[in-house]
This record gives C-alpha cells, structure tokens and sequence, in this order.
C-alpha cells in the first residue's frame, strides 16, 4: 500500500461493503461504516467519488471510495470509470500517491487481469492534459496525483493485457494532442511530420504532394487548399500486421481540414477558433494507426488523411466554381464552407481504387447539422452496409463511443443534384443536412462497404462529464474502431 496516500475502493450502489472494505473497516474501528453513513448522498452510483478524511490507524491519507454503480453490469466499460473517477477525486483531494483496490466478484463476466488492466486505462485517460502553452501554471493548479498503484489479488500475467490496453491510450493522446493543438502550430506540413514519426512502429508512410494529386486530377480537395498559403497534403499510412500479407486492408479516412475559416463563404467570427477541431477525423485516423501498430494489431489497415486549409485570399475558391474530382465527377461549389465533403470526395475515391480495402470508415467533423440532432452524446453514422453499421454500433456500446445511424437514399441523394455539374456541394437549404453530406461522400465510394462517421458534435467536449474525457479534444473513434478491429478483423 502506498505510504501515506489515498487508499482508493470501489463501491457498488447501496454501499455494500465487500470482503476488502471488511477488513478495512475493522482495521479503522468501523470509521469506514461510519464514513459512509454519515454522507447519505452517496450511494455507490457509476462515475461519483466520496472523500473520506481523517482516516487514523492505517498509514493513509484519506479513503476515497469510488461508486461503481449497479453490481449486475460489471464490464470493462465500468472499470474504465472506476480508474477514471478515482484519478479525479485523488486530484481533488491532492495526494501524490494513491493505492486503488480491485476485487473481482464471482460472478464477474470479466478477468482480474481485465478488470485491473481496464481500470488502469480509464486512469491513464483521465489523467491527459494539454498545457504545454501554459508557462505561468501554478503548482496548486496542477494535478497532484504522480503514482497510481493497482492492487489485485492472485494476478500475474496483467501486465501483458495493460500494455496492450496502454497502446489505446497512446493512440488517444495523440489525438487529442494534435486536436488540441492550436492552427499556426498544426497546418498541414506539420501533421504529416507527426505522421512521418509513426515509422519508429512500424506504420509505411506514403504522401501525394499537390504536384501529384495534381496529376492525379485530384481537384476538389486542391480547390479547398488554393486559398492557403500553406500547402495541402494526403497522407497514407499503413500497418501490415496480418499473418496473410496479400490479406485486404480495412481502410479509414479521415477529414483533415487544420483551420476551416469558411473560405470565401466565411463563417462569423464568433466561436470561428473551435474550427482548429475541423481536423478531428484525420487527428483519430492517426491516433488509431498508432494505436493498431503499437499494440501490433493482426490486420492490415490502411490509414489515409487529407490535410488543407480553408482560406479565403485572392486565390480562394469561389462559389459558383466548378470543381473536378479524381473520379471525373464534377462538383459546383455552392458554398466553400461545405469543404469537408471535397476534401474526402477525392480521398475516399484514392482509397478505395488503390487499396479495394475490405471496407472504408471515413471520420469527419463534417456538418453542424449533426450537433443539431445527436448533441454531443453519439456520433452520427450513415452507410451502405448493415453488416458494418451493425458491427459499429455494437463496437461503440462496448467501448463507450457510441454512434447512431442515419438514413440514406434516393430522395436525399437527389437534393444533392446540380444544374451545371454532376452534383453541388450543398442540398436544399438547411434540409437534412447531415444527410446530403453523406450522399455526397457516397457517390465516391463504388462498391465498397463504408461507413461515415460525423463526429462534429464528439471531437471537442465542452461538457467534462464523463470522467475518461476531460474537457477539450475527447480522441473520439480511437477506442470505438480499435474496438471494431478487434472483434472481428484480426486473425
Ligand atoms: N467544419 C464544419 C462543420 C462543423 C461545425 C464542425 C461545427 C464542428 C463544429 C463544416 O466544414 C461546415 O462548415 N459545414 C457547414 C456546411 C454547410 C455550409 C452546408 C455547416 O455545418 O454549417
Ligand atoms: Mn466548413
Ligand atoms: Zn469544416
């Protein structure tokens, strides 16, 4: 047990102590019972802490005791919040050191070594924090918690399964420092450094300059970076960890816009800093990849980003113009706002008639229509494969990152229908726009099984509830598609 920190334990609801909380109690001369009796309002429930001080005759500083809420839903989803919660509540107390106990019930559908690993997870995903651009951060401001022990009993081999699970939080930390990230820092050239460093493990990188999308006759996502001074990239990475080299890859694609202005049809400025976010799809497309090669996934996945600028300058796009994708499909620019959609018009076409990938999930903070709908608890999904939506959606309930679909169809892809070119870039008014976006992203996309993901509403949380994701970029996806990886494309 750590000297002279928290002693950390968990609590179902209605505060039955278990054989652990026992013997502590009994150690302490029943002020452990007393403790709990004497704060009513705490009864157990998920995601809520009790700081109970004053505790003499164990050399501890306090007993934090976390709720884990109700005792039939044991999952890793729940021990993640439990190593979540007590980072928080250990923070609020202050102590450096902290000791958190982790008792498996008999009936418990998961490991010992599940449940510490998860706990140790939720932990290290409370614990992120992005103030590298704070120079005057005072010492009571930052968090005090340095060392988190796991204690369990009658486990050896966790080691091996929190390692694995520390890779997830490698990969979601490098999301959500690139998200965080402000745009003078993070334009294009610089993320596809921080993609050229994921060659240390193991991932191939491969970029298309503007020369070679150029000659690709890549024009739509040209048209939205030619108002930038900054130059636009797509970047290909690639992680061949199956036992069969010639096996498929699964593709993701992520919307990398590093600043969204607008363009020309410019957005107002009042919140217009939340769009150095608008690269959230490619930031989780990168996270994801280093997640899968660190954990050295068995499954060939290809990850391919788009990275632009949307300016506005003497030579932005205009509406009006008419864009040309690598497709040969043409494109009216309505509105150089709705640039997400051209950026991975050209991206998703690339992927698919390069790599025939299994399936292609594209991720992108593409609509503020979908915030409109869903808020910022579910991701909007839309797709042309039930098999995949399916499997989404039941990798999202199991990681926490959940997602919800969207029709699709003939009526909404008629919206989308230009009198000048094969399609516009906008539907019919504010109609369903999260929708047409979709259709849009589909006419690219062939006979391959795909999914979009609309993450505007989850990239960035303003709220701080859920204790795995403070405040700031959240790393959405990283967990829900490693998820999906696992459950069913790994040999
Ligand atoms: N990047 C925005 C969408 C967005 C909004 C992301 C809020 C995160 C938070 C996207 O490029 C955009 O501007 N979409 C327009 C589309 C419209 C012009 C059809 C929108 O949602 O207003
Ligand atoms: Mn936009
Ligand atoms: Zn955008």
């Amino acid at each position: 047990m750590p000297k002279s920190g928290a002693l950390v334990l968990g609590v179902v609801e209605g505060c039955q102590l278990t054989s652990i909380g026992i013997e502590i109690d009994r150690l302490l001369s029943g002020e452990l019972v007393k403790g709990i009796s004497t704060n009513p309002s705490f009864t157990g429930k998920k995601n809520t802490s009790l700081i109970l001080n004053g505790m003499v005759g164990l050399d501890i500083s306090r007993i934090i005791l976390v709720g884990l809420g109700n005792p039939a839903d044991i999952s890793k989803l729940q021990m993640q919040g439990m190593g979540a919660t007590a980072v928080s509540a250990v923070n609020k107390a202050r102590d450096e050191l902290a000791g958190i106990v982790i008792e498996r019930p008999n009936n418990s559908p998961i490991t010992t070594e599940e449940m510490v690993s998860e706990v140790g997870l939720g932990a290290r995903l409370a614990a992120y924090r992005f103030d590298k651009y704070r120079t005057q951060i005072k010492d009571k401001e930052k968090p005090s918690l340095k060392t988190l022990t796991l204690m369990s009993e009658g486990i050896s081999t966790y080691e091996k399964a929190f390692l694995e699970l520390q890779h997830v939080a490698d990969g979601v930390y490098l999301t959500r420092d690139l998200v965080s990230e402000p745009s003078n820092i993070k334009y294009p050239s610089a993320i596809v450094k921080d993609i050229e460093s994921l060659t240390s493990i193991g991932v191939d990188v491969e970029l298309l300059s503007e020369k070679r999308m150029e000659e690709l006759g890549m024009g739509a996502i040209l048209g939205v970076g030619q108002g930038s001074r900054r130059d636009s990239y797509i970047a290909i990475m690639q992680w061949n960890g199956s036992p069969k080299k010639d096996d498929k890859p699964l593709a993701f694609v992520g919307k990398g816009v590093t600043f969204d202005t607008g363009g020309i049809s410019i957005k107002p400025s009042g919140g217009m800093e939340e769009m150095k976010y608008d690269m959230a799809g490619a930031g989780t497309v990168i996270g994801l990849m280093r997640a899968l090669a660190g954990r050295k996934a068995c499954a060939n996945v290809v990850g391919v980003v788009g990275l632009v600028e949307n300016m506005p300058d003497g030579n932005a796009q205009r509406p009006g113009d008419v864009v040309t994708t690598m497709s040969g499909q043409t494109i009216e620019v309505i509105n150089t706002d709705a640039e997400g959609r051209l950026v991975l018009s050209d991206a998703l076409w690339y992927t698919q008639k390069t790599f025939s990938p299994r399936f292609m999930v594209d991720l992108a903070t593409l609509t503020g229509a979908i915030i409109v709908s869903l808020g910022t608890y579910q991701a909007g999904l839309f797709s042309n494969d039930d098999e995949l939506s399916n499997r989404l959606i039941a990798a999202g309930k199991a990681s926490g990152e959940e997602v919800w679909r969207l029709p699709m169809g003939a009526r909404y892809d008629r919206d989308i229908n230009s009198e000048i070119a094969d399609m516009k870039n906008v539907g019919k008014g504010r109609e369903a726009g999260s929708i047409t976006a979709a259709q849009l992203l589909e006419r690219f996309v062939g006979e391959t099984p795909w999914a979009h993901l609309d993450i505007a509403g989850m990239a960035w949380m303003k709220r701080g509830d859920d204790p795995s994701v403070p405040k700031g970029a959240s790393g959405f996806g990283v967990r829900l598609l490693n998820q999906l990886v696992r459950d069913h494309y790994e040999a």
